[in-house]
Protein backbone atom coordinates (compact mmCIF):
# COMPACT_ATOMS: atom_id res chain seq x y z
CA UNK A 1 0.00 0.00 0.00
CA UNK A 2 1.40 3.15 -0.74
CA UNK A 3 1.76 6.41 1.46
CA UNK A 4 -1.31 8.27 -0.22
CA UNK A 5 -3.68 4.96 -0.01
CA UNK A 6 -3.06 4.64 2.85
CA UNK A 7 -3.78 8.48 4.38
CA UNK A 8 -7.00 8.35 2.19
CA UNK A 9 -7.38 4.86 4.34
CA UNK A 10 -7.14 6.76 7.46
CA UNK A 11 -9.17 9.63 6.65
CA UNK A 12 -12.16 7.12 5.57
CA UNK A 13 -11.95 5.35 9.03
CA UNK A 14 -11.52 8.31 10.62
CA UNK A 15 -14.49 10.19 8.81
CA UNK A 16 -16.82 7.29 10.49
CA UNK A 17 -15.07 6.76 13.75
CA UNK A 18 -15.68 10.66 14.42
CA UNK A 19 -18.88 11.07 13.19
CA UNK A 20 -18.22 12.63 9.66
CA UNK A 21 -19.02 10.09 7.16
CA UNK A 22 -21.03 7.05 6.72
CA UNK A 23 -21.39 4.54 4.52
CA UNK A 24 -25.39 3.97 3.05
CA UNK A 25 -27.20 1.50 4.36
CA UNK A 26 -24.57 -0.09 6.52
CA UNK A 27 -26.62 -2.48 8.44
CA UNK A 28 -27.98 -3.66 5.33
CA UNK A 29 -23.54 -3.88 4.02
CA UNK A 30 -24.09 -0.78 2.21
CA UNK A 31 -24.91 0.46 -1.28
CA UNK A 32 -21.25 1.43 -3.17
CA UNK A 33 -20.63 4.80 -3.90
CA UNK A 34 -23.63 6.60 -1.64
CA UNK A 35 -22.96 7.99 1.55
CA UNK A 36 -24.36 9.14 4.59
CA UNK A 37 -23.02 12.61 6.32
CA UNK A 38 -22.63 11.89 10.45
CA UNK A 39 -23.12 14.77 12.99
CA UNK A 40 -20.21 16.12 12.37
CA UNK A 41 -19.92 15.92 8.62
CA UNK A 42 -23.54 17.66 8.16
CA UNK A 43 -21.98 20.65 9.96
CA UNK A 44 -18.86 20.85 7.75
CA UNK A 45 -20.95 20.44 4.38
CA UNK A 46 -23.26 23.03 5.74
CA UNK A 47 -20.18 25.72 6.67
CA UNK A 48 -18.83 25.16 3.06
CA UNK A 49 -22.38 25.36 1.34
CA UNK A 50 -22.76 29.14 3.28
CA UNK A 51 -19.06 30.00 1.88
CA UNK A 52 -20.09 29.43 -1.34
CA UNK A 53 -23.67 30.93 -1.22
CA UNK A 54 -22.00 34.19 0.94
CA UNK A 55 -19.30 34.85 -1.80
CA UNK A 56 -21.38 33.92 -5.01
CA UNK A 57 -24.63 35.00 -4.12
CA UNK A 58 -24.30 37.61 -1.14
CA UNK A 59 -21.07 39.27 -2.33
CA UNK A 60 -21.84 40.34 -5.54
CA UNK A 61 -25.14 42.05 -6.39
CA UNK A 62 -25.51 40.46 -9.57
CA UNK A 63 -25.90 37.03 -8.73
CA UNK A 64 -29.01 35.94 -7.52
CA UNK A 65 -29.71 32.39 -6.29
CA UNK A 66 -31.96 29.78 -7.33
CA UNK A 67 -33.69 26.04 -5.79
CA UNK A 68 -34.89 23.99 -8.91
CA UNK A 69 -36.13 20.54 -8.60
CA UNK A 70 -34.62 17.59 -8.80
CA UNK A 71 -37.16 15.95 -11.50
CA UNK A 72 -37.53 17.78 -14.86
CA UNK A 73 -39.26 17.66 -17.89
CA UNK A 74 -37.50 14.62 -19.77
CA UNK A 75 -36.82 16.74 -23.37
CA UNK A 76 -34.53 19.30 -21.24
CA UNK A 77 -31.92 16.01 -20.82
CA UNK A 78 -32.68 15.50 -25.06
CA UNK A 79 -31.87 19.43 -25.37
CA UNK A 80 -28.59 19.90 -23.12
CA UNK A 81 -27.25 16.57 -25.56
CA UNK A 82 -27.97 14.23 -21.74
CA UNK A 83 -29.45 11.65 -23.37
CA UNK A 84 -27.32 11.35 -26.61
CA UNK A 85 -24.10 12.09 -25.31
CA UNK A 86 -23.68 11.71 -21.33
CA UNK A 87 -21.94 8.13 -22.00
CA UNK A 88 -18.96 6.45 -19.77
CA UNK A 89 -17.32 3.29 -22.61
CA UNK A 90 -17.97 0.20 -20.31
CA UNK A 91 -16.66 -3.36 -20.19
CA UNK A 92 -18.05 -6.78 -18.72
CA UNK A 93 -15.81 -9.45 -17.38
CA UNK A 94 -17.53 -12.45 -18.62
CA UNK A 95 -16.05 -14.58 -15.62
CA UNK A 96 -16.82 -12.34 -12.61
CA UNK A 97 -19.70 -10.53 -13.70
CA UNK A 98 -17.66 -7.27 -12.87
CA UNK A 99 -18.72 -4.01 -14.67
CA UNK A 100 -15.96 -1.72 -15.41
CA UNK A 101 -14.91 1.52 -17.31
CA UNK A 102 -12.98 0.96 -20.25
CA UNK A 103 -10.82 3.74 -20.22
CA UNK A 104 -10.19 3.61 -16.20
CA UNK A 105 -8.96 0.00 -16.79
CA UNK A 106 -6.44 1.49 -19.20
CA UNK A 107 -4.93 4.03 -16.77
CA UNK A 108 -5.41 1.58 -14.03
CA UNK A 109 -2.88 0.03 -16.58
CA UNK A 110 -1.03 2.97 -16.63
CA UNK A 111 -0.62 3.56 -13.14
CA UNK A 112 1.04 -0.12 -12.78
CA UNK A 113 3.53 0.84 -15.12
CA UNK A 114 4.00 4.22 -13.52
CA UNK A 115 4.72 2.24 -9.64
CA UNK A 116 7.18 0.10 -11.59
CA UNK A 117 8.82 3.72 -11.96
CA UNK A 118 8.82 4.71 -8.41
CA UNK A 119 10.07 1.80 -7.20
CA UNK A 120 13.10 1.72 -9.63
CA UNK A 121 13.60 5.42 -8.49
CA UNK A 122 13.61 4.09 -4.36
CA UNK A 123 16.13 1.52 -5.51
CA UNK A 124 18.42 3.85 -7.33
CA UNK A 125 18.21 6.76 -4.07
CA UNK A 126 18.90 4.15 -1.74
CA UNK A 127 21.84 2.35 -3.99
CA UNK A 128 23.54 6.25 -4.64
CA UNK A 129 22.71 7.83 -1.29
CA UNK A 130 23.49 11.30 -1.04
CA UNK A 131 24.71 11.65 -4.48
CA UNK A 132 21.58 10.84 -6.52
CA UNK A 133 20.55 12.86 -8.91
CA UNK A 134 16.53 11.92 -9.43
CA UNK A 135 16.43 13.65 -12.73
CA UNK A 136 19.06 12.74 -14.38
CA UNK A 137 17.98 9.12 -13.28
CA UNK A 138 15.01 9.12 -14.44
CA UNK A 139 16.12 10.46 -18.29
CA UNK A 140 19.11 7.84 -18.27
CA UNK A 141 17.68 4.90 -16.72
CA UNK A 142 16.99 2.36 -19.86
CA UNK A 143 14.25 0.75 -17.15
CA UNK A 144 12.76 3.51 -16.96
CA UNK A 145 12.78 5.59 -20.00
CA UNK A 146 11.25 1.91 -21.65
CA UNK A 147 8.57 2.38 -19.20
CA UNK A 148 8.39 6.24 -20.17
CA UNK A 149 7.89 5.03 -23.52
CA UNK A 150 5.07 2.43 -22.97
CA UNK A 151 3.01 5.33 -21.15
CA UNK A 152 3.32 8.08 -23.97
CA UNK A 153 2.28 5.29 -26.38
CA UNK A 154 -0.53 3.95 -24.25
CA UNK A 155 -2.10 7.36 -23.51
CA UNK A 156 -1.44 8.18 -27.12
CA UNK A 157 -3.72 5.10 -27.90
CA UNK A 158 -6.02 6.04 -25.62
CA UNK A 159 -6.82 9.72 -26.27
CA UNK A 160 -7.76 8.78 -29.81
CA UNK A 161 -10.19 6.18 -29.41
CA UNK A 162 -11.48 8.30 -26.85
CA UNK A 163 -11.54 11.22 -29.19
CA UNK A 164 -13.14 9.33 -32.58
CA UNK A 165 -15.75 7.53 -29.48
CA UNK A 166 -14.03 4.06 -31.17
CA UNK A 167 -14.90 1.42 -28.77
CA UNK A 168 -13.52 -1.31 -31.09
CA UNK A 169 -10.08 0.48 -30.68
CA UNK A 170 -10.53 0.61 -26.45
CA UNK A 171 -11.23 -3.41 -26.92
CA UNK A 172 -8.16 -3.83 -29.01
CA UNK A 173 -5.81 -1.86 -26.60
CA UNK A 174 -7.40 -3.94 -23.61
CA UNK A 175 -6.45 -6.98 -25.27
CA UNK A 176 -2.93 -5.50 -26.19
CA UNK A 177 -2.17 -4.57 -22.97
CA UNK A 178 -3.47 -7.78 -21.45
CA UNK A 179 -5.12 -6.53 -18.81
CA UNK A 180 -7.08 -8.93 -16.67
CA UNK A 181 -10.06 -8.58 -14.20
CA UNK A 182 -8.91 -7.68 -10.85
CA UNK A 183 -11.30 -10.28 -9.07
CA UNK A 184 -11.36 -13.30 -12.03
CA UNK A 185 -7.87 -12.60 -13.16
CA UNK A 186 -9.36 -13.66 -16.71
CA UNK A 187 -9.10 -11.91 -19.87
CA UNK A 188 -12.42 -12.70 -21.05
CA UNK A 189 -14.03 -9.75 -21.74
CA UNK A 190 -17.10 -8.31 -23.30
CA UNK A 191 -17.34 -5.90 -26.43
CA UNK A 192 -17.34 -2.30 -24.86
CA UNK A 193 -20.45 -0.71 -24.90
CA UNK A 194 -21.27 3.20 -24.37
CA UNK A 195 -23.38 2.97 -20.85
CA UNK A 196 -25.35 6.33 -20.44
CA UNK A 197 -25.09 7.95 -16.71
CA UNK A 198 -28.71 9.27 -16.09
CA UNK A 199 -30.42 7.41 -13.67
CA UNK A 200 -34.73 7.11 -14.30
CA UNK A 201 -37.43 6.43 -13.17
CA UNK A 202 -41.06 7.22 -13.71
CA UNK A 203 -43.72 10.02 -12.96
CA UNK A 204 -47.59 9.76 -12.76
CA UNK A 205 -49.54 6.56 -12.33
CA UNK A 206 -49.93 3.79 -14.63
CA UNK A 207 -53.49 4.77 -15.52
CA UNK A 208 -52.09 8.34 -16.38
CA UNK A 209 -49.62 6.80 -18.78
CA UNK A 210 -46.54 6.22 -16.92
CA UNK A 211 -43.54 8.66 -18.79
CA UNK A 212 -39.74 8.10 -17.96
CA UNK A 213 -38.19 11.09 -16.56
CA UNK A 214 -34.42 11.18 -14.90
CA UNK A 215 -32.96 12.34 -12.37
CA UNK A 216 -30.97 15.42 -12.98
CA UNK A 217 -27.44 14.75 -13.43
CA UNK A 218 -26.32 18.45 -12.86
CA UNK A 219 -27.84 21.52 -11.20
CA UNK A 220 -27.08 23.43 -14.20
CA UNK A 221 -30.19 22.56 -16.58
CA UNK A 222 -32.48 23.74 -13.73
CA UNK A 223 -30.64 27.69 -14.01
CA UNK A 224 -30.98 27.43 -18.12
CA UNK A 225 -34.63 27.25 -18.06
CA UNK A 226 -35.48 29.40 -15.04
CA UNK A 227 -33.13 31.58 -17.28
CA UNK A 228 -36.64 33.64 -18.49
CA UNK A 229 -38.55 33.51 -15.02
CA UNK A 230 -35.28 35.01 -12.94
CA UNK A 231 -34.28 37.49 -15.86
CA UNK A 232 -38.14 39.19 -16.21
CA UNK A 233 -39.23 38.50 -11.90
CA UNK A 234 -35.68 40.10 -11.03
CA UNK A 235 -35.08 42.88 -13.33
CA UNK A 236 -31.86 41.60 -14.58
CA UNK A 237 -29.34 43.19 -16.49
CA UNK A 238 -26.67 41.55 -18.67
CA UNK A 239 -24.19 39.97 -17.00
CA UNK A 240 -26.33 38.59 -14.38
CA UNK A 241 -25.64 34.91 -12.57
CA UNK A 242 -27.88 32.42 -11.35
CA UNK A 243 -26.43 30.46 -8.58
CA UNK A 244 -27.79 26.79 -7.32
CA UNK A 245 -26.58 24.26 -4.61
CA UNK A 246 -28.21 20.64 -4.96
CA UNK A 247 -28.31 17.36 -5.87
CA UNK A 248 -27.22 15.71 -8.67
CA UNK A 249 -27.31 11.87 -9.60
CA UNK A 250 -24.84 9.75 -12.38
CA UNK A 251 -24.45 5.87 -12.47
CA UNK A 252 -20.98 5.95 -12.02
CA UNK A 253 -19.81 2.71 -13.74
CA UNK A 254 -16.34 3.11 -11.24
CA UNK A 255 -17.07 3.91 -7.64
CA UNK A 256 -14.58 4.18 -5.24
CA UNK A 257 -12.46 6.42 -4.09
CA UNK A 258 -15.09 7.15 -0.98
CA UNK A 259 -16.84 10.39 -1.42
CA UNK A 260 -14.84 11.22 -4.85
CA UNK A 261 -17.10 10.05 -7.23
CA UNK A 262 -20.66 9.24 -6.20
CA UNK A 263 -23.89 8.19 -7.76
CA UNK A 264 -25.89 10.68 -5.37
CA UNK A 265 -23.74 14.00 -5.00
CA UNK A 266 -24.21 17.75 -4.50
CA UNK A 267 -23.02 20.20 -7.00
CA UNK A 268 -22.70 24.26 -6.45
CA UNK A 269 -23.17 25.67 -9.97
CA UNK A 270 -23.54 29.60 -11.15
CA UNK A 271 -24.37 30.46 -14.61
CA UNK A 272 -23.40 33.98 -15.46
CA UNK A 273 -24.90 35.00 -18.69
CA UNK A 274 -22.84 37.57 -20.70
CA UNK A 275 -22.95 39.39 -23.63
CA UNK A 276 -21.30 37.64 -26.53
CA UNK A 277 -17.90 38.37 -27.65
CA UNK A 278 -17.12 39.03 -23.93
CA UNK A 279 -17.28 35.24 -22.51
CA UNK A 280 -13.32 34.76 -22.49
CA UNK A 281 -12.87 38.37 -20.62
CA UNK A 282 -15.68 36.67 -18.16
CA UNK A 283 -13.95 33.44 -18.42
CA UNK A 284 -10.69 35.03 -17.19
CA UNK A 285 -12.68 36.44 -14.91
CA UNK A 286 -13.83 33.22 -13.52
CA UNK A 287 -11.14 31.21 -13.36
CA UNK A 288 -9.12 33.78 -10.74
CA UNK A 289 -12.37 34.30 -8.87
CA UNK A 290 -12.34 30.55 -8.64
CA UNK A 291 -9.12 30.15 -7.35
CA UNK A 292 -9.14 32.82 -5.05
CA UNK A 293 -12.41 30.89 -3.35
CA UNK A 294 -10.34 28.56 -2.96
CA UNK A 295 -7.50 29.88 -1.31
CA UNK A 296 -9.58 31.89 0.68
CA UNK A 297 -10.35 28.72 2.73
CA UNK A 298 -6.75 29.00 3.91
CA UNK A 299 -5.24 26.11 1.85
CA UNK A 300 -1.85 26.72 0.60
CA UNK A 301 -1.85 27.13 -3.39
CA UNK A 302 0.76 24.05 -4.08
CA UNK A 303 -2.77 21.56 -3.71
CA UNK A 304 -4.25 23.40 -6.67
CA UNK A 305 -3.65 23.52 -10.35
CA UNK A 306 -5.15 24.73 -13.13
CA UNK A 307 -5.48 21.97 -15.94
CA UNK A 308 -6.94 23.48 -19.37
CA UNK A 309 -8.93 20.58 -20.95
CA UNK A 310 -7.34 19.09 -24.82
CA UNK A 311 -10.57 18.38 -26.43
CA UNK A 312 -13.59 20.65 -25.39
CA UNK A 313 -16.78 19.30 -25.36
CA UNK A 314 -19.06 20.43 -28.63
CA UNK A 315 -20.62 23.49 -26.83
CA UNK A 316 -17.55 24.79 -24.71
CA UNK A 317 -15.04 27.55 -26.35
CA UNK A 318 -12.77 27.31 -23.27
CA UNK A 319 -12.60 24.89 -20.07
CA UNK A 320 -10.43 24.66 -17.46
CA UNK A 321 -10.56 22.53 -14.62
CA UNK A 322 -9.07 23.33 -10.52
CA UNK A 323 -7.66 20.53 -9.63
CA UNK A 324 -6.66 19.47 -5.84
CA UNK A 325 -4.09 17.62 -4.89
CA UNK A 326 -6.08 14.87 -3.10
CA UNK A 327 -4.54 12.12 -1.27
CA UNK A 328 -4.87 9.92 -4.44
CA UNK A 329 -3.02 12.62 -6.32
CA UNK A 330 -4.20 16.06 -8.25
CA UNK A 331 -7.94 15.62 -9.37
CA UNK A 332 -10.59 17.75 -10.61
CA UNK A 333 -12.16 19.41 -8.22
CA UNK A 334 -14.05 22.59 -10.06
CA UNK A 335 -14.69 23.17 -13.58
CA UNK A 336 -15.12 26.41 -15.12
CA UNK A 337 -16.56 26.29 -18.80
CA UNK A 338 -17.47 28.88 -21.30
CA UNK A 339 -20.33 26.94 -22.78
CA UNK A 340 -21.70 29.53 -25.72
CA UNK A 341 -25.13 30.07 -26.11
CA UNK A 342 -25.58 26.02 -26.50
CA UNK A 343 -27.91 25.50 -23.99
CA UNK A 344 -29.99 28.47 -23.92
CA UNK A 345 -30.29 27.86 -27.82
CA UNK A 346 -30.83 24.42 -27.68
CA UNK A 347 -33.65 25.21 -24.91
CA UNK A 348 -35.41 27.98 -27.43
CA UNK A 349 -35.54 25.21 -30.19
CA UNK A 350 -36.73 22.16 -28.11
CA UNK A 351 -39.53 24.40 -25.88
CA UNK A 352 -39.94 26.71 -28.98
CA UNK A 353 -40.39 29.68 -26.54
CA UNK A 354 -38.06 32.69 -27.07
CA UNK A 355 -35.09 32.73 -24.98
CA UNK A 356 -33.56 35.97 -25.42
CA UNK A 357 -32.16 39.39 -23.82
CA UNK A 358 -33.07 42.66 -25.09
CA UNK A 359 -30.02 44.46 -24.22
CA UNK A 360 -30.57 48.26 -23.99
CA UNK A 361 -27.13 49.79 -24.67
CA UNK A 362 -26.51 47.70 -27.87
CA UNK A 363 -30.22 48.08 -28.52
CA UNK A 364 -30.53 44.29 -30.09
CA UNK A 365 -32.17 41.12 -28.63
CA UNK A 366 -29.29 38.32 -28.09
CA UNK A 367 -29.04 34.68 -26.55
CA UNK A 368 -26.67 35.40 -23.85
CA UNK A 369 -23.29 33.28 -23.75
CA UNK A 370 -22.67 31.30 -20.15
CA UNK A 371 -19.66 31.26 -17.93
CA UNK A 372 -20.13 27.89 -16.31
CA UNK A 373 -18.18 27.39 -12.73
CA UNK A 374 -19.04 24.15 -11.11
CA UNK A 375 -18.17 22.40 -7.76
CA UNK A 376 -18.80 19.36 -6.03
CA UNK A 377 -19.35 20.06 -2.77
CA UNK A 378 -18.37 16.59 -1.59
CA UNK A 379 -15.27 17.18 -3.57
CA UNK A 380 -14.89 20.78 -1.17
CA UNK A 381 -15.31 18.58 1.74
CA UNK A 382 -12.54 15.53 0.75
CA UNK A 383 -10.60 18.07 0.11
CA UNK A 384 -10.89 19.99 3.12
CA UNK A 385 -10.32 16.34 5.05
CA UNK A 386 -7.35 15.44 3.31
CA UNK A 387 -5.56 18.62 4.17
CA UNK A 388 -6.83 18.66 7.61
CA UNK A 389 -5.61 15.52 8.49
CA UNK A 390 -2.47 15.47 10.56
CA UNK A 391 -1.41 12.35 13.07
CA UNK A 392 1.19 14.35 15.25
CA UNK A 393 3.67 12.95 18.24
CA UNK A 394 3.78 15.29 20.81
CA UNK A 395 6.36 16.57 22.81
CA UNK A 396 5.92 14.23 25.91
CA UNK A 397 6.21 11.24 23.43
CA UNK A 398 1.88 11.10 23.30
CA UNK A 399 -0.04 11.16 19.87
CA UNK A 400 -2.87 12.83 18.10
CA UNK A 401 -4.94 13.16 15.28
CA UNK A 402 -6.06 16.50 14.71
CA UNK A 403 -7.51 17.87 11.69
CA UNK A 404 -6.93 21.45 10.85
CA UNK A 405 -10.24 22.60 9.41
CA UNK A 406 -9.94 26.26 8.26
CA UNK A 407 -11.29 27.62 11.47
CA UNK A 408 -14.56 29.05 9.76
CA UNK A 409 -15.43 25.71 8.27
CA UNK A 410 -15.31 23.63 11.65
CA UNK A 411 -18.13 21.74 12.64
CA UNK A 412 -17.87 22.57 16.43
CA UNK A 413 -16.51 26.32 16.55
CA UNK A 414 -15.32 25.90 20.56
CA UNK A 415 -15.74 23.33 23.44
CA UNK A 416 -16.74 24.51 26.85
CA UNK A 417 -14.95 22.00 29.50
CA UNK A 418 -15.02 22.27 33.29
CA UNK A 419 -11.67 20.62 34.74
CA UNK A 420 -13.64 18.96 37.33
CA UNK A 421 -17.00 17.51 37.48
CA UNK A 422 -17.35 19.79 40.91
CA UNK A 423 -16.98 22.75 43.19
CA UNK A 424 -19.02 24.67 41.14
CA UNK A 425 -17.53 24.58 37.69
CA UNK A 426 -20.05 22.29 35.34
CA UNK A 427 -22.58 25.26 36.37
CA UNK A 428 -20.45 28.21 35.13
CA UNK A 429 -19.18 25.81 32.39
CA UNK A 430 -23.10 25.53 31.49
CA UNK A 431 -23.43 29.24 31.69
CA UNK A 432 -21.03 29.99 29.40
CA UNK A 433 -21.95 27.47 26.84
CA UNK A 434 -25.63 28.62 27.32
CA UNK A 435 -24.48 32.32 25.89
CA UNK A 436 -22.03 31.59 23.11
CA UNK A 437 -24.53 29.00 21.47
CA UNK A 438 -26.90 31.43 20.62
CA UNK A 439 -24.23 32.33 17.92
CA UNK A 440 -21.77 29.45 17.59
CA UNK A 441 -22.18 25.82 17.62
CA UNK A 442 -20.65 25.15 20.58
CA UNK A 443 -19.95 21.63 22.60
CA UNK A 444 -20.18 21.14 26.62
CA UNK A 445 -17.82 18.33 27.61
CA UNK A 446 -17.35 17.29 30.97
CA UNK A 447 -16.60 13.48 30.91
CA UNK A 448 -12.79 11.76 31.23
CA UNK A 449 -9.56 13.97 31.85
CA UNK A 450 -9.08 16.88 30.02
CA UNK A 451 -6.39 15.84 28.30
CA UNK A 452 -8.97 12.85 26.49
CA UNK A 453 -11.52 15.96 26.27
CA UNK A 454 -8.63 17.71 24.32
CA UNK A 455 -8.08 14.91 22.10
CA UNK A 456 -11.51 14.45 21.04
CA UNK A 457 -11.81 18.04 20.01
CA UNK A 458 -8.60 18.00 17.61
CA UNK A 459 -10.03 14.59 15.98
CA UNK A 460 -13.33 16.78 15.24
CA UNK A 461 -11.02 19.94 14.47
CA UNK A 462 -12.71 22.03 16.92
CA UNK A 463 -10.77 25.40 16.60
CA UNK A 464 -10.90 25.96 20.54
CA UNK A 465 -11.12 24.48 23.72
CA UNK A 466 -12.25 26.78 26.78
CA UNK A 467 -11.39 25.51 30.30
CA UNK A 468 -13.39 26.58 33.65
CA UNK A 469 -10.94 25.73 36.23
CA UNK A 470 -11.03 27.17 39.97
CA UNK A 471 -9.54 30.55 38.66
CA UNK A 472 -12.70 31.14 36.79
CA UNK A 473 -14.82 31.22 39.74
CA UNK A 474 -12.62 33.57 41.74
CA UNK A 475 -11.92 36.38 39.06
CA UNK A 476 -14.34 35.58 35.73
CA UNK A 477 -11.48 34.46 33.55
CA UNK A 478 -11.14 30.88 31.60
CA UNK A 479 -8.17 29.48 29.83
CA UNK A 480 -8.57 29.49 25.84
CA UNK A 481 -6.39 26.40 23.75
CA UNK A 482 -6.08 26.99 20.23
CA UNK A 483 -6.31 23.76 18.53
CA UNK A 484 -3.01 23.53 16.09
CA UNK A 485 -0.61 25.24 18.23
CA UNK A 486 -2.41 24.07 21.64
CA UNK A 487 -1.14 27.38 23.43
CA UNK A 488 -3.11 28.23 26.06
CA UNK A 489 -3.60 31.98 27.11
CA UNK A 490 -5.92 33.11 29.99
CA UNK A 491 -8.28 35.75 29.30
CA UNK A 492 -11.40 37.56 31.00
CA UNK A 493 -14.61 36.05 30.10
CA UNK A 494 -16.38 38.32 27.94
CA UNK A 495 -13.75 38.34 25.66
CA UNK A 496 -14.41 34.15 24.55
CA UNK A 497 -16.61 35.83 22.02
CA UNK A 498 -14.31 38.79 20.28
CA UNK A 499 -11.48 35.60 19.75
CA UNK A 500 -13.45 33.27 18.38
CA UNK A 501 -15.36 36.07 15.90
CA UNK A 502 -11.27 37.22 14.52
CA UNK A 503 -11.07 34.03 13.06
CA UNK A 504 -14.60 33.00 11.60
CA UNK A 505 -15.79 35.93 9.80
CA UNK A 506 -15.38 36.23 6.26
CA UNK A 507 -13.84 39.56 6.76
CA UNK A 508 -10.73 37.60 7.73
N1 LIG B 1 -22.59 21.46 -15.12
C1 LIG B 1 -21.28 21.03 -15.40
C2 LIG B 1 -20.93 19.77 -14.77
O1 LIG B 1 -21.76 19.07 -14.20
P1 LIG B 1 -18.92 18.17 -14.30
O2 LIG B 1 -17.43 18.39 -14.53
O3 LIG B 1 -19.51 16.96 -14.86
O4 LIG B 1 -19.61 19.48 -14.88
C3 LIG B 1 -18.87 19.38 -12.00
O5 LIG B 1 -19.20 18.24 -12.74
C4 LIG B 1 -18.27 18.99 -10.66
O6 LIG B 1 -19.16 18.09 -9.98
C5 LIG B 1 -16.95 18.23 -10.77
O7 LIG B 1 -15.85 19.11 -10.90
C6 LIG B 1 -16.93 17.46 -9.47
O8 LIG B 1 -16.42 18.26 -8.42
C7 LIG B 1 -18.40 17.19 -9.20
N2 LIG B 1 -18.74 15.80 -9.57
C8 LIG B 1 -19.00 15.32 -10.80
N3 LIG B 1 -19.29 14.00 -10.75
C9 LIG B 1 -19.21 13.64 -9.45
C10 LIG B 1 -19.42 12.41 -8.74
N4 LIG B 1 -19.80 11.30 -9.36
N5 LIG B 1 -19.25 12.41 -7.40
C11 LIG B 1 -18.89 13.54 -6.74
N6 LIG B 1 -18.70 14.72 -7.36
C12 LIG B 1 -18.85 14.78 -8.69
Amino acid sequence: MTNNEDKLKKIISHSKEYGFVFPSSEIYDGLSAVYDYGQYGVELKNNIKDYWWKSIVQFHENIVGLDSSIFMHPTIWKASGHVDAFNDPMIDNKDSKKRYRADVLVEDHILKIESKIEKEIEKAAKRFGDSFDKEQFVTTNLRVTGYLEQIAEIRKKLAAAMDNDDLSDLRRLIEELEIVCPISGSRNWTDVRQFNLMFSTSIGSLSEGANTIYLRPETAQGIFVNFLNVLKSGRMKVPFGIAQIGKAFRNEIVARQFIFRMREFEQMEMQYFVRPGTELDWFKYWKDQRLKWHLGMGIPEEYYRFHEHDKLAHYANAAFDIEFNFPMGFKELEGIHSRTDFDLEAHQQYSGKKIQYFDPELQENYVPYVVETSIGLDRTFLAVLSYGYHEETLDDGSERVVMRIPPFLAPIKAAVLPLVKKDGMPEKAREIFDWLKMDYMIQYDDKDAIGRRYRRQDAIGTPYCITIDSETLENDTVTIRERDSMKQDRIPINKISTIINERLTLKS
